[in-house]
């Protein structure tokens, strides 16, 4: 029985309700790195994951968890999937939540990080989700808030939160993930999805592959466990996942491929690469993807996608992750 499913009855406001108890389990106020998180952490994530998609099912899709907690999204890079998510979340866990927007805010006077965050941090936030450009941000950030940070997304670094949400995906359709084929497929060389996948696959056991063109893996990645290659053919054989990587122009400072229709050619995962894998592989993407750059549109679209179950799914895994924070009485 999860944390909200405390005799259904349980939510306070209700008559007769008693408060659900607050679950604390996560060692750090902050969720920076998936390398920060240790194996029961994870796997409570995911579990009170799975009491957070109940609430979704509910006519009142809302739970007084975190009434009373004040939290600020501060994006710095455009987001749909991160942003939204994340504020659905806080809502939904009844928590005051508000979005700094960069184009609206004094960022544009040349306000940096640094102070943004010292003005921020006087009104008394208790949790700033960010999302930046530049990798390490958060660090930085956690280093001198009192607040608790999430890291939505740094530069290349990382992207926690998408991890666990892809984990969970494929824990919701496997069962498990150690000792799962997962081939990680594109522009691993830019990617933050793929360094926070990277570190979380590895530690739940899974055989990762890596495959791109040389020029987007980065060097010496077999140190961490997993087998590269430059074919689609060999990562896809056998493959219990297939995780495509969108290709990131806006962070290649030089020419990384010949162009994207040659890549497409060579790295774009089409039907009957799918075919190689096993039949009831799944294939994800982070999103935003290239239709017709790393996938087919018949792909994207196709019976095997669960993409839309990652977008779905990170709601409930960022409601989690808020829940299981602010529920550290020690730091809050
Ligand atoms: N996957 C992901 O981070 O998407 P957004 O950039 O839309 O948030």
């Amino acid at each position: 029985m999860g944390p909200f499913d405390t005799s259904r009855v349980a939510v306070p406001g209700e008559p007769g309700a008693t408060p659900p108890k607050l679950r604390t389990g996560l060692r750090s106020r902050h969720l920076l790195s998936v390398g920060d998180l240790e194996g029961d952490e994870i796997s409570l994530i995911f579990d009170t994951a799975e009491a957070m998609k109940e609430i979704e099912l509910r006519p009142i899709k809302k739970v007084p968890a975190l009434r009373g907690k004040t939290i600020v999204n501060l994006f710095y890079e455009p987001s749909t999937r991160t942003r939204t998510s994340f504020e659905i979340a806080e809502k939904r866990l009844s928590a005051d939540s508000l979005n700094v927007a960069v184009a609206g805010s004094s960022m544009v006077k040349g306000e940096t990080l640094f102070d943004t965050a010292r003005n921020l941090e006087a009104m008394a936030p208790d949790m700033i989700v960010l999302r930046h450009q530049a990798s390490g941000a958060p660090f930085q950030l956690a280093s001198i808030c009192r607040a608790g940070v999430i890291n939505a997304g740094d530069g290349m670094h990382e992207h926690p939160t998408q991890a666990l949400l892809d984990g969970f995906t494929i824990r919701a359709h496997k069962g498990q993930i150690e000792g799962l084929k997962i081939a990680i497929v594109g522009d691993l060389l830019h990617s933050r999805v793929f360094r926070s996948n990277l570190l979380l696959l590895r530690a739940l056991g899974a055989e990762v592959w890596v495959c791109g063109p040389p020029t987007l893996i980065p060097p010496g990645i077999e140190r961490f466990g997993v087998t590269a290659t430059t074919r689609l053919d060999e990562a896809a054989e056998g493959a219990d996942v297939i995780m495509m990587l969108r290709i990131q122009r806006e962070r290649m400072l030089g020419h990384f491929v010949p162009s994207l229709r040659e890549y497409f050619m060579v790295y774009g995962l089409t039907v009957e690469r799918v075919e190689r894998a096993k039949p009831d592989v799944i294939i994800m993407h982070p999103g935003p993807m290239n239709r017709g750059v790393e996938i087919a549109s018949e792909v994207a679209d196709g019976p095997y996608s669960v993409m839309l179950d990652q977008v779905a799914n990170g709601v409930a895994v960022r409601m989690a992750v808020l829940y299981l924070l602010a529920g550290n009485p020690d730091e809050m």
